[in-house]
């Protein structure tokens, strides 16, 4: 087994191990006192993987309770965040109790902001079962839901007690799927270089994928311990974020985040390289990478569309946006810009 501790407000270990599913029950007995434990899932992961946690929760002596919600971004809402609250307060869910996220990145952050704001704060684990949520979101305690002015707009820097991944539980994920994770993979490539970008321009992260999940994994905790609360280096995980976003509000949330973060990278790459911010080599070795993985590089979204989305963003204080700039493979820059200044980079 793989475990990557990560030093943050609190100390967790994110555990990869193929076949953890069906023991995430002990792993979490060693960790918190067998109470009840609400598994926290989706409409497609639900019945693929439930039984199996369950099982194995109530193997090590949790009673276990199940929220289930309607699957996708719509999920991250603030109507479903209440049923779930409404749901924990009704089923009596004590502070000695636990929540279970089992699903992608949606149900995590769902979940994690659920647990944070329950009762003033009630103990998590996270299970990933999308690529994404393997090698981002399930790790580094970033939790929210959206608000109709954009992504995220309300959540708060949770950590989970551990963090359970089994990467066999991607077998049944969809291509599509699969592939808004490598998008993610990719941004850690172009963020750290060296190995992992070689892997992964070379198309290789299904054939490496252990090594490929804990490699992000090592860099996202390298990060998360330096800088919890996103006001320096974690910035650079954002790297395609900005107009990422900006792409999945302006589709209604119909571009999946994945998809739309290799927008936003190909995007800022390609206006990086006519700056004079990086080569044109740098901006075509991150394109024809995203390209290797089916990922799409362009949206029919305006500049003007994509400028007036980017104005939610919740990053920008003071009218200053920082965008994350490609200078080489290895080696990103936080570039702060006036809001206004974003057309350019459109
Ligand atoms: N908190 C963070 O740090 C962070 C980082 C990156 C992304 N995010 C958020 O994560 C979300 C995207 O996550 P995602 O891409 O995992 O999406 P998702 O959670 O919607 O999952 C994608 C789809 O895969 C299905 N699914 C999940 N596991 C499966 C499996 N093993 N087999 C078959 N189907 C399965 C889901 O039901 C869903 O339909 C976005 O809301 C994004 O904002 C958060
Ligand atoms: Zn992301």
């Amino acid at each position: 087994m793989i475990s990557i501790p990560v030093s943050a407000s609190t100390d967790y270990n994110v555990l990869i191990e193929r076949g953890l599913i069906a023991r995430v029950g002990e792993e979490t007995a060693k960790l918190t006192k067998p109470a009840r434990a609400v598994i926290v899932s989706g409409p497609n992961t639900y019945p693929l993987y439930g039984e199996t946690v369950t099982a194995s929760l109530e193997g090590a002596g949790f009673e276990v309770l199940h929220f289930i919600h309607q699957g996708g971004e719509p999920a991250k809402s603030l109507e479903t965040y209440g049923k779930l609250l409404n749901f924990l307060c009704d089923s009596h869910v004590s502070r000695s109790d636990i929540l279970v996220a089992l699903g992608g990145g949606v149900t995590g952050d769902l979940a994690g902001f659920a647990a944070a704001t329950y009762l003033r704060g009630i103990s998590f684990v996270q299970i990933p079962t999308t690529l994404l949520a393997a090698v981002d979101s399930s790790v580094g305690g970033k939790t929210a839901i959206n608000l109709n002015s954009g992504k995220n707009q309300a959540g708060c820097f949770y950590q989970p007690i551990a963090v359970f991944c089994d990467p066999d539980t991607l077998k049944t994920l969809p291509d599509a799927d699969y592939r808004c994770g490598c998008a993610e993979i990719v941004k850690y490539g172009v963020l750290a270089g060296g190995e992992l970008f070689d892997t992964v321009s070379s198309g290789g992260i299904k054939a490496n994928e252990e090594a490929v999940i804990a490699s992000c994994v090592r860099i996202k905790s390298r990060i998360v311990n330096e800088d919890e609360f996103d006001r320096g280096m974690r910035m650079l995980l954002n790297l395609g974020h900005s107009i990422g976003h900006a792409v999945e509000k302006c589709s209604g949330y119909a571009v999946h985040h994945g998809d739309a973060v290799a927008i936003g990278m190909a995007m800022i790459a390609r206006a990086a390289a006519d700056k004079g911010f990086c080569s044109e080599s740098c901006r075509d070795i991150i394109i024809e990478t995203l390209k290797k993985y089916d990922l799409p590089t362009e949206t029919s979204f305006t500049a003007d569309e994509l400028f007036e989305a980017s104005k939610a963003d919740k990053k920008i204080s003071g009218g200053k946006m920082h965008l994350i700039v490609p200078e080489k493979i290895g080696s990103c820059r936080i570039k702060s810009i006036d809001i206004d200044a974003l057309r350019d980079w459109l």
